[in-house]
């Protein structure tokens, strides 16, 4: 059971203030579990509870988060069974009281759900991806590698905000991340032939100025041939419009004008002709879900269309997506949501739905790996964890690495199967 939990404000990737969460219990077992922030955030996500004291880290502090988990959480959940998570997820929600974690803050409420999962894969001795997936969980998720950063994540002038590579046939998850990484090799070369510049975004991407959204395209397409791939059979590419972000007064804004939702859709369409992409994420706005619904029925049956601020790993949201038959995948963050439980009956609401899971990062990330045990454990068959530079991006490689090594001949990388529709 749950004897102490420790809690403290650390700092993420870009320096700014967030929690970890340590759970002990009475065997000796500890869990620590870190909260990822974000940058493009979508409004239906879960409260992420910051200060607001000017006077530190300019009010992004977490201090207020800390102590709810001090002198409200650690009271209830002390003596509790660890191995019982859907108790536990439920206590902290009943805690909390709200439709969106804003009393403890769902960056309290993740650090401590995730931390006592943690705590109880390790009080029986087994990793956490089968803790949480038992024999079944054996399948490499697929990388989506996000090796060009541009909208929130950059200070640059590229609107769509993630250029991914996607190394879709490789034979294993290894060999998936050396072809990533060769090619994010072969991108430097041919930015630094083009007089562009080479420093890098939030998720640890390239960050140039472009001309166009479609340069960034012919550009990954070159680097991807001069690594030695063929482009579209091995290496795909995939976008994440973050179009909530370009969204202002009804009209889509990028390449220095403004579209209408109509245009947007034209503008998708085009570029899934011209170009490899098998996966495009919030090509629309948060709440435009009519245009969304008219974007799944032109590219729905081509293109896996992913909803990220849109359904924000909320069951609710999902099922109005369902219901509208709106898009036919979803971005699964855990601090969108708030607890391991919820997260977990998210991705089984898609799956039942025929919707495909991509467990993904935040653009403000620390060196807690859960999400590639969780990627391995729920067989999503995706993840979205970054470039291949920045150590908080490539933990989550590395992790995954030895995931594939402890499983040894019983590990299957997902590939193309299971990808959605192509
Ligand atoms: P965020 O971006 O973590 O800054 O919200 C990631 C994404 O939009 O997928
Ligand atoms: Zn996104």
């Amino acid at each position: 059971s749950i004897e102490k939990i420790e809690a403290r404000e650390i700092l993420d990737s870009r320096g700014r203030p967030t929690i970890e969460a340590e759970v002990y219990l009475s065997g000796g077992a500890v869990g620590l579990a870190q909260v990822p922030s974000g940058a493009s955030t979508g409004s239906f996500e879960a409260h992420e509870l910051r200060d607001g004291d000017s006077s530190r880290y300019g009010g992004k502090g977490v201090l207020k988060a800390v102590i709810n988990i001090e002198e409200k959480i650690v009271p209830t959940l002390v003596g509790m069974n660890a191995l019982e998570q859907v108790a536990i997820d439920r206590t902290l929600i009943d805690l909390d009281g709200s439709a969106n974690k804003a009393n403890l803050g769902a960056n309290a409420i993740l650090a401590v759900s995730l931390a006592t999962a943690k705590a109880a894969a390790n009080a029986l001795g087994t990793p956490l991806y089968r803790y949480l997936g038992g024999t079944l969980a054996n399948v490499l998720p697929v990388p989506l590698m996000n090796v060009i950063n541009g909208g929130a994540h950059a200070d640059n002038n590229v609107d769509i905000q993630e250029f991914m590579i996607v190394p879709i046939s490789a034979p294993t998850f290894a060999e998936a991340l050396r072809w990533g990484s060769e090619v994010f090799a072969s991108l430097s070369a041919v930015l630094k032939t083009r007089g562009l510049l080479t420093g890098v975004g939030d998720e640890g991407g390239y960050a140039p100025n472009l001309k166009s959204n479609r340069e960034a395209l012919d550009i990954l397409m070159t680097a991807i041939e001069q690594a030695g791939y063929n482009a579209g059979d091995q290496v795909a590419l995939a976008l994440d419009v973050a179009a909530t972000e370009l969204f202002k007064d009804g009209q889509y804004i990028y390449d220095g004008a403004a579209h209408s939702p109509n245009a947007m859709i034209d503008y998708l369409v085009s570029l899934v002709n011209d170009y490899p992409i098998v996966s495009i994420e919030d090509g629309l706005s948060e709440d435009d879900w009519q245009t969304w619904k008219q974007l799944t029925e032109e590219l729905g049956n081509r293109v896996q269309l992913v909803g990220d601020d849109l359904f924000v790993t909320n069951p609710t949201r999902l099922h109005k997506g369902i219901d509208l038959g709106v898009g036919n995948s979803i971005l699964i963050k855990l601090n969108q949501i708030g607890t391991l439980t919820e997260t977990l009956e998210t991705i089984d609401l898609g799956k039942r739905n025929g919707y495909t899971s991509i467990i993904s990062h935040r653009s403000g990330e620390t060196e807690d790996t859960t999400i590639a045990d969780l990627s391995v454990a729920t067989r999503a068959g995706q993840i979205k964890t970054g470039s291949l530079s920045r150590s908080e991006r490539i933990a989550k490689y590395n992790r995954l690495l030895r995931i594939e090594a402890e499983l040894g001949e019983q590990a299957v990388y997902a590939g193309a199967i299971g990808f959605g529709p192509r």
